[in-house]
Parts: C-alpha cells; sequence; structure tokens
C-alpha cells in the first residue's frame, strides 16, 4: 500500500483552511485505497518523516513557507517525492510581480501594474511616486502585497488620498507592494491538471461575491459569493480562459495542478491576475468545484497526481 503523508497546517494566516484542505485530501486519498497520515510543520516533522519515510507527500500549505518553494527545497534534500510544482516554479508564481512579468514574456494579458519598495519609497519620497502611479494607472488601484494570499493586506483605492494607508496595509505583510489597474469585469478560477496526453484545463469557475471583490470574508463566510460552474461567460472567453490557464502552467513551469485566477474584461478577453501552486482544497474551494463540474471526483484526481510523484522518484 501506497503511504501519503499530506502536509497541512503551517504558521500563516491561512492555517485553517490548510487544514480543512488536508482534512479533504485525507479522505480522498484513503477512499482511493491509500494509506495516509495527515501531518502539521512542526519539530517534530522531519525526524518522523525520516523514521518512517512517507512513499509520496501532498504538500497543502499556504502562505509563504508553503508556496513560495521553499518547503518543497527541504521535502526535495530529503529525497521524498511530492506531488505539485518543483521549488522554481513555487518561486516564479508565489511572487506575483515575476508571475505577471513572466506571463506578459508569454504574449499573455494583465492589468498594468508597478511593484513599490518600501526602500524606494523612503529614498525617494512617497508623495511624488504615489501622484505619477495614480496618473499612470488611474483610479481604482489594486493595493497588495507581492507575495502573499487569501487578499489579506489588499485594498481598492478609489481617491489618491486613500493610497497612503492602503500602501501602508500591503507593507505590513511584505516589504514590496503591487500596485494594479483594477480590471472590471467577470471573476474567473481555471484550474489545470497534468495528465498523460499533457497539461488540461478544467471548467472555470465564476466567483461573484456581495462586493465584487474576493477578499477574506467573502472566501471564508458562507453565502456571501457565489459560485457558477462552469462560468457564465461566452464560448469565446471560456476557450481564452482555459489557454491562459495553460499558458500560466507552462510560462512558470508547474506541474501536477495549479490554479489562476483572471477576470474576463469589457472586451471579453481574460486578464491574468495570479496563479496558486497549493490551491485551497476545501469543500468551498473553487479547485474542487472545477473537478466536480469536469465530472471528475477528487479521489481520482489526487489519486493519478500522487502516482505521477511515485513515477517521477523511480
Ligand atoms: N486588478 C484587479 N482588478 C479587480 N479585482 C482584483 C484585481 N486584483 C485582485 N482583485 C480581487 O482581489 C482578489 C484577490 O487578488 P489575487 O490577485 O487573486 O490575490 P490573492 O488571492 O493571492 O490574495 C481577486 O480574487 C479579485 O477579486
Ligand atoms: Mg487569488
Amino acid at each position: 500500500m501506497t503511504h501519503v503523508s499530506v502536509l497541512a497546517g503551517g504558521l500563516c494566516p491561512e492555517r485553517d483552511v490548510s487544514i480543512r484542505s488536508g482534512r479533504r485530501v485525507a479522505e480522498a486519498l484513503r477512499a482511493a485505497g491509500y494509506s495516509v497520515d495527515v501531518r502539521d510543520t512542526d519539530a517534530d516533522l522531519l525526524a518522523l518523516w525520516e523514521q518512517d519515510p512517507p512513499d509520496v507527500v501532498v504538500p497543502l500549505l499556504h502562505g509563504a513557507v508553503g508556496e513560495d518553494g521553499s518547503l518543497r527545497d527541504i521535502i526535495e534534500t530529503l529525497g521524498l517525492p511530492y506531488v505539485g510544482a518543483a521549488p522554481a516554479g513555487c518561486r516564479l508564481a508565489f511572487d506575483k510581480p515575476i508571475a505577471k512579468a513572466s506571463l506578459q514574456q508569454a504574449g499573455a494579458a494583465t492589468p498594468d501594474w508597478l511593484a513599490l519598495p518600501h526602500s524606494a519609497f523612503r529614498e525617494l519620497g512617497a508623495q511624488r511616486i504615489m501622484t505619477a502611479a495614480v496618473a499612470r494607472l488611474g483610479l481604482p488601484i489594486v493595493v497588495k502585497p507581492t507575495r502573499g494570499g487569501s487578499a489579506l493586506g489588499l485594498t481598492i483605492v478609489h481617491s489618491a488620498e486613500e493610497l497612503p494607508a492602503a500602501m501602508v496595509a500591503g507593507f505590513a505583510y511584505c516589504p514590496t507592494v503591487l500596485l494594479e489597474a483594477f480590471v472590471s469585469g467577470v471573476e474567473l478560477a481555471v484550474s489545470v491538471i497534468d495528465t498523460d496526453e499533457g497539461p488540461r484545463a478544467l471548467p472555470a469557475v465564476e466567483l461573484r461575491s456581495d462586493s465584487g471583490i474576493y477578499d477574506y470574508q467573502a472566501r471564508y463566510t458562507a453565502g456571501m459569493t457565489e459560485f457558477f460552474a462552469p462560468a457564465r461567460v461566452s464560448h469565446q472567453a471560456a476557450g481564452a480562459a482555459a489557454d491562459l490557464a495553460l499558458a500560466a502552467h507552462e510560462a512558470l513551469g508547474l506541474r501536477d495542478l495549479s490554479r489562476t485566477d483572471m477576470i474576463i474584461d469589457a472586451d471579453d478577453s481574460p486578464v491574468f491576475l495570479e496563479t496558486n501552486v497549493a490551491p485551497g482544497m476545501t469543500e468551498t474551494s473553487l479547485m474542487p468545484q472545477s473537478i466536480a463540474a469536469a465530472g471528475l471526483s477528487l479521489s481520482s484526481v489526487m489519486s493519478d497526481v500522487v502516482e505521477r510523484a511515485v513515477r517521477r522518484s523511480r
């Protein structure tokens, strides 16, 4: 029996989400016949894995350690096979400006942006930079940490006066913030899974939250967001959204599974926001919804990626 160790929890603001994802994935893998344990990150973890090495690790941690490649570097150093993108791909995806630049190089559209480190503010004077940023990007502007998640530290700025406070909120999470042009339209999340025939985009999930922004509250409060899977968009937009998610999976060098967040703009074309290497897997998460919309089960998708990881290790 293949022994799978699901890694969930961790010390990050999305700890609870990760734990719920872990429970769900563990159930799905047990149903597929795997022997599964669920582990959290703590001082005993590596010793435990050394004593009783699992055949495959399924990392479901969010936040920097979980998504920026560092944890996967450690798992790789221990010689353990794992599900998901390698460290290099995680690093490109987790840093939003780097991911946006990579996608632009690959010919994809992403909202105009600039990334501002805290130090530039101190050295060059905040006021002039902010005035120039508003002139370039227009209003509203979305301010978010360059490396973060769950919309924590994210603010939609509607007037120039709101920008300083929004930047301070972003700097609380990360030394560099991303200022991005606001795009109004239909928000979609498109999941990609690797198959023997190559990467496959699953049906897009459309999200409609009361506030129009898929923020922390909208994500984790029951009933605050409506989901439509498959999305209620034109055939052409759905095709372009699938192409964008596949382009992101490839341009960022990802593996096994990924989820790309995007907005279908006024021209009915998708613009890239970001790609997640450790998508949430809770009952209400976006990737499980797209798996269901594709007529697949979480058990079959997860056992496929576990088997891919086993094969890679041979
Ligand atoms: N440029 C933008 N225009 C409009 N809405 C945005 C924009 N950027 C982010 N959002 C909203 O904020 C949410 C979170 O942003 P995202 O870039 O996906 O970061 P993360 O999910 O890592 O916090 C999105 O799901 C979307 O609702
Ligand atoms: Mg997102």
